[in-house]
């Protein structure tokens, strides 16, 4: 062993390979996370997870709450490097807009976790890797339960298919993708038509406000809900009752996250699918930020499994939900 390693190992020093930052093993590993809000029962639990798992792993959290705000995120982001945390980690709000102050992160050597949303930058040694959902895949699996779900193909069989999508937070990686996995995938089948879309920027109060306005302007043409989250579903729902109409029957409502209250709204028999987004991304974030502190490289792209669930699973299915 060299006369350099010897002193460095004297001095407890782990060296960060690839990344060129280092932390003395003996101190506690310090996290910097800027969470998006609180904007749905998803956010909520994501923001649990992370929580419970920094306490669990004996890492120092500094959370940051966003309030949907991409200002705010970058404040934080920026306040982190001037405390010189170890390791930021944030869901970001939008895709785009983020290249200076993940440059600023890069100048000052600490690498960056992306935690359930991408960002849109040309540069992408900017982060370390991005672990969450397939945002696309699960639009895909939206539009496929949908097309293979028996009411809706009797209606396909003999007209058009209405059908009115709720959108995420305009401009953010899941409004982005779940439209475009879902709108390629009924392409193929002319019957399926999207006749109106707007954001209900993941909130149930939006959600159950765009589709009165959706209502107002189709009435009885709309067939089928697409909604980017179970929180606007929620909201949507009630915005049906409201009108008169049944969802889960006069509207066929599918949307994505599978949280509890999607559950219970499937139970009620008011929701005919949930797409699985899983927020418990806790424990997979605390052991890439340990090991990236110990020095290994992360794989770029972190895929979380999902699943889907029909109604007619969701009694059974709904005392094994953590979420
Ligand atoms: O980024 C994940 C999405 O953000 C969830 O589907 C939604 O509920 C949340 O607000």
């Amino acid at each position: 062993m060299s006369a350099l390693l010897r002193a460095t190992s004297a001095v407890l020093f782990a060296l960060a390979v690839g990344t060129g930052f280092a932390h003395a093993a003996d101190k506690k590993i310090t996290l910097g996370f800027s969470q998006i809000g609180a904007e749905s029962e998803w956010r909520t639990a994501n923001t649990q997870s992370i929580k419970d798992a920094a306490a669990a792993a004996g890492i120092n959290l500094k959370f940051s709450d966003a309030q949907q705000k991409q200002e705010n995120q970058i404040k934080a982001i920026r306040s982190f490097i001037a405390q010189k945390v170890d390791v930021i980690a944030f869901s970001p709000v939008v895709e785009t807009g983020w290249e200076p102050v993940l440059r600023e992160a890069k100048a000052a050597k600490i690498p960056v976790i992306l935690s359930d949303r991408a960002v849109d930058v040309k540069d992408e040694t900017l982060w370390v890797s991005f672990m969450g959902s397939d945002f696309v895949e699960e639009g895909r699996r939206a539009a496929k339960w949908l097309m293979d779900y028996g009411p809706v193909k009797a209606l396909a069989a003999k007209g058009d298919v209405n059908i009115v999508e709720l959108q995420g937070t305009v401009g953010s990686a899941p409004a982005i993708d779940r439209k475009k996995g879902f709108e390629d995938t009924i392409k193929g089948n002319p019957a399926f038509k999207v006749i109106r879309s707007q954001t209900g920027d993941f909130t149930r109060a939006k959600g159950k406000e765009v589709m009165e306005a959706f209502l107002k302007a189709e009435g009885k043409r709309i067939n089928v809900l697409y909604a980017h989250n179970d929180d606007m579903a929620i909201g949507a729902i009630q915005a049906i009752e409201e009108a008169g109409l049944k969802p889960g029957k006069d509207i066929v409502i599918v949307s994505i996250d599978a949280v509890k209250g999607a559950f219970e709204a499937m139970m009620a028999g008011k929701l005919n699918a949930t797409i699985e987004c899983s927020p418990l991304l806790g424990p997979q974030l605390m052991s890439a930020v340990k090991d990236l502190v110990a020095g290994k490289t992360l794989p770029k792209r972190i895929v979380t499994q999902e699943g889907v669930f029909p109604a007619e699973v969701a009694a059974a299915e709904y005392p094994k939900r953590k979420y």
